[in-house]
């Protein structure tokens, strides 16, 4: 049993009530053991602790973030200037048809030494058709918390290559292996994830819905993203998107829904009543034309809201620190500057996130919680001369800011390096997998 005490950091713990989420900020020592905090206070080092001098620095819980695709990170830059039905045609669909176990494994370790440098230590994944098993292995891997699932879409034609389709039984039949290999395998968890009301068939949607519920499984996917998409569903199925999913079962407190930028008043009902969160993801909203989701709004009524980067080829970071400042200003939009605040929006990249998607061990600094945090120098000039931490993480840190991150105890950056990455290499896979894919 090795414990590390980290000493004299300022904590942010995101541990207090509603009207403070952000908690006491103090100073004070963790105490580390087994990937977990063991205590917090003012601890003298014990017999056989690493004792690391954290003073002057701010501690944060890691950034969790309720929507990413680690298998589009390697198509960055190949998908720009399109709103997301093209872009899905035109680009993403017959790029992700084309991937195999390698150029998945490159594309996954991309995003997490991405997600890792920028303080991300807890993810839910949305992945494509095949070779899912080998994005599970690299989350593994990665010490951080995550939850993925294979991207279930039976239908093809209208832009989907016949060779990423996958038949219903055949689907069903990948769900269990890949349940079986990874649900609760260390930090993992397995989702059912159908990638959007389009793309799936009724049969398949029902039967993955009840495939959910069997398993204690949570439920990932994307609804009402863009005005388009959800004209081209309401003309399909004559009702609203969540009205569809809920008829297919697939909505309830264990469903996250990607966007939810355009939902009727009805649909913001529906939405409150049965529990299921919104993963918002402000850039790629931005980036596809999709628009502005009324967080502030979902949140006076109680839902669950996550952040998240989504795919890189629509955003193109994978940046937390991003999606937080980038939320914040919407909502200054969106409702009014000042009424989702600075403080809601922290919490909702960590603490708010992690209760989100269900990671009730994440996102939060108290004993017992998971050893996920991110230490930042905040006393750079460029932050301002002032004590808020709180404002000077929302509004003005950048990842250059950020000198430590601890995933599961592990340290993942080191004095702003990713430990035991060697980048350059990773990029040389990275332009040879897709050289080979396209
Ligand atoms: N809707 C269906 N598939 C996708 C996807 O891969 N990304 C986004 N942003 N929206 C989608
Ligand atoms: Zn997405």
């Amino acid at each position: 049993m090795t414990a590390e005490l980290w000493r004299g950091a300022r904590l942010v713990p995101m541990d207090g009530p509603e009207d403070r989420p952000c908690g006491d900020v103090r100073v004070a020592d963790v105490r580390i053991v087994d990937g977990t905090i063991e205590s917090i206070g003012l601890l003298a080092p014990r017999r056989g602790d690493v004792v690391r001098d954290a003073s002057g620095l701010t501690m944060v819980p890691g950034f969790v973030q309720g929507h990413v695709h680690l298998c589009q990170t390697l198509f960055r830059g190949l998908a720009d200037d399109r709103p997301l039905l093209r872009w899905l045609r035109e680009c993403i669909w017959p790029l992700e048809a084309r991937h195999d176990s390698e150029s998945i494994r490159v594309s996954a370790e991309l995003t997490v030494a991405e997600l890792l440098r920028g303080g991300t230590t807890a993810v839910q994944a949305f992945e494509t058709v095949r070779h899912t098993e080998v994005a599970a292995e690299v989350l593994a891997d990665s010490g951080m918390a995550a939850t993925f699932g294979n991207c279930l879409m039976d239908l093809s034609g209208d832009g989907v290559p016949a060779s990423l389709a996958m038949p219903r039984d055949e689907a069903l039949r990948h769900c269990d292996e890949l349940r079986r290999a990874f649900h609760d395998r260390g930090r993992l968890r397995y989702a059912i994830t159908p990638r959007f009301v389009l793309s799936c068939s009724e049969p398949l949607a029902r039967e993955a819905a009840d495939f959910a519920r069997d398993h204690g499984l949570r439920v990932h996917t994307h609804a009402c993203e863009h005005r388009e998409e959800v004209a081209v569903v309401r003309a399909r199925f004559g009702h609203d998107y969540l009205t569809v999913l809920d008829a297919q079962g697939l909505l309830g407190p264990h469903a996250s829904l990607a966007h939810c930028v355009h939902l009727t008043e009805a649909e913001l009902d529906l939405l409150a009543m049965c529990g299921a969160a919104v993963l918002h993801c402000p850039s790629a909203n931005l980036k596809l034309g999709s628009g502005v989701a009324e967080i502030t709004r979902l949140r006076e009524l109680g839902v669950p809201v996550a952040l998240g980067a989504d795919g890189a080829p629509c955003n193109n970071r994978l940046s937390a620190l991003t999606e937080l400042r980038q939320a914040a200003l919407l909502q200054c939009l969106a409702a009014e500057p000042g009424a989702w605040s600075a403080a809601e929006a922290l919490w909702t990249a960590t603490r708010g996130g992690a209760l989100a998607i269900g990671l009730d061990d994440c996102g939060v600094l108290r004993a017992g919680a998971s050893a996920d945090f991110v230490l930042f120098d905040l006393e750079a000039p460029e932050l301002g001369a002032h004590d808020d931490v709180i404002a000077k993480l929302v509004w003005s840190a950048a990842e250059r800011h950020i000198r430590h991150v601890v995933v599961g105890g592990r340290r993942a950056v080191v004095d702003g390096e990713l430990v035991g990455v060697d980048l350059r290499a990773l990029a040389a896979r990275a332009r040879d997998a897709l050289r080979r894919l396209r």
